[in-house]
């Protein structure tokens, strides 16, 4: 079949990608899309036939392949088969989806929680619902892009704030007209950054200018907080945030997102929101394995230790050596490279010594803050970190780095 139209637009884009990517296949530069074969333990895993350790998995409590977990997920699929033939409203939902959503409504200290089968789809249909035309978002300019789309869906009137500048934040408030609904959301924990919004401002900020607050927990629960329960635990305040969102892909070793909120809140979602009508609901070993992983985080406090120290080991490590892990205080530890390129070679030289570790390049972030990002994890022992480092340390000095 000829794809070329009348109007070649469409496959002026399509060539512009595939000839960057046929260039960096060209030039061995190209590390996105490999399959892992096996998984070998805690934080390794088999890849084009070689054992690597793993920097790129967001399993940052090690919880992956946790006894207790398959066997609830296998369970499950013994009792109710591999899926649902359904939608939750209609034939679609068990026993173990209204589990699974006490379980987060408890954990999360929030009366009621409702689950959809991705974080991408809940932030696009939670911010679409709950906001409208004549309404306005106010969004932290480093929002992860499923909350971008949400507002854009939405059709309220979309303004970004500068990362973090809760200056701006307030002086945008002031610019919405006071008898208009609106809504101030972010992400906790930044995904390609690894640095923590500032909530005690940002709710003095929504309570004084009456705005709701929607946080997306995506990287922080398991990680923030001494028990892992995420940013509210972390700052020491309780039940603080409206719309609290996250993910059951990263630290909860499924798939699907959730948001927990007041019981109203959450029935109206539940009736109103397209993801959660008119998409099939979660499968039962996803929702069984999701639900048991945060009954392993209150029982196993040791794997936030864990998380911990080896992401202090590993921060302080490559800063000592003079990299610029630039704000991060979690374990997602970025090394700016600068260049594309840059970020490219070092990825090159850290996954040929069997570090999996990968680049975060343009559009994702501005050009010329390129950087390899790695994620830290429990599941890492402490010799695996430094043989990473040094691996990264060697091919930044090679390339002219640090
Ligand atoms: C901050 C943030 N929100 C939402 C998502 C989407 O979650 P999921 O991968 O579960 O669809 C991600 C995924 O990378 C994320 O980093």
């Amino acid at each position: 079949m000829d794809l070329k139209k009348t109007d070649d637009t469409v496959m002026r884009r399509v060539r512009a990608m595939n000839d960057r990517i046929n260039m960096l296949k060209e030039n061995d530069l190209y590390f996105y899309n490999q399959p892992v074969t096996e998984l070998r333990g805690g934080a390794r895993v088999l890849v084009n036939g070689r054992e690597m350790g793993m920097y790129a998995s967001y399993g940052y409590l090690g919880l992956l392949g946790h006894p207790r977990i398959g066997a609830a997920a296998k369970a499950a699929i013994d009792r109710y088969g591999t899926g649902t033939h359904g939608v939750r409203t209609l034939a679609g939902t068990l026993k173990i989806h209204n589990e699974l959503e006490e379980t987060i409504a408890d954990f999360k200290h929030a009366e009621a929680a409702v689950t959809y089968s991705s974080g991408y789809a809940t932030n696009l249909s939670v911010v679409s619902t709950l906001m409208g035309r004549g309404d306005y978002v106010l969004s932290d300019k480093l929002n992860h892009a499923s909350i971008v789309d949400g507002c854009l869906m939405s059709g309220a009137e979309f303004r970004r704030f500068r990362h973090k500048d809760m200056e701006d934040l307030e002086k945008r408030l002031q610019q919405v007209p006071s008898d208009r609904a609106k809504m101030v959301i972010a992400d906790s924990v930044f995904s390609m950054d690894g640095d923590i919004i500032d909530l005690p401002k940002m709710v003095e900020l929504c309570k004084k200018y009456d705005a709701w607050l929607m946080i997306d927990e995506a990287h922080s629960v398991g990680v923030l907080g001494k028990t892992g329960r995420g940013i509210e635990e972390h700052f020491g305040m309780n039940d603080v945030i409206d719309i609290k969102m996250g993910t059951l892909s990263k630290t909860i070793p499924s798939v699907g997102g959730y948001v927990a909120a007041k019981k109203e809140i959450i029935t109206y979602l539940r009736h109103a929101s397209r993801a959660y009508i008119f998409s099939a609901a979660l499968p039962p070993a996803q929702a069984a394995a999701a639900n048991e992983a945060f009954k392993v985080i209150l029982d196993e406090p040791w794997r936030i230790e864990k998380l911990n120290q080896n992401t202090h080991q590993y921060i302080n490590g490559l800063k000592g050596m003079g990299f610029d892990t630039m704000l991060t205080e979690t374990a997602i530890v970025p090394v700016l490279c600068g260049s594309d390129e840059r970020a490219f070679s070092l990825t090159r030289e850290a996954q040929h010594h069997d570090v999996f570790v990968l680049p975060v390049v343009s559009p994702a972030v501005p050009e010329g803050l390129a950087r390899l990002r790695a994620t830290i994890t429990a599941a890492h022992e402490t010799d695996e970190i430094a043989y990473a480092m040094e691996v990264i340390g060697k091919a930044g000095k090679e390339i002219g780095i640090i």
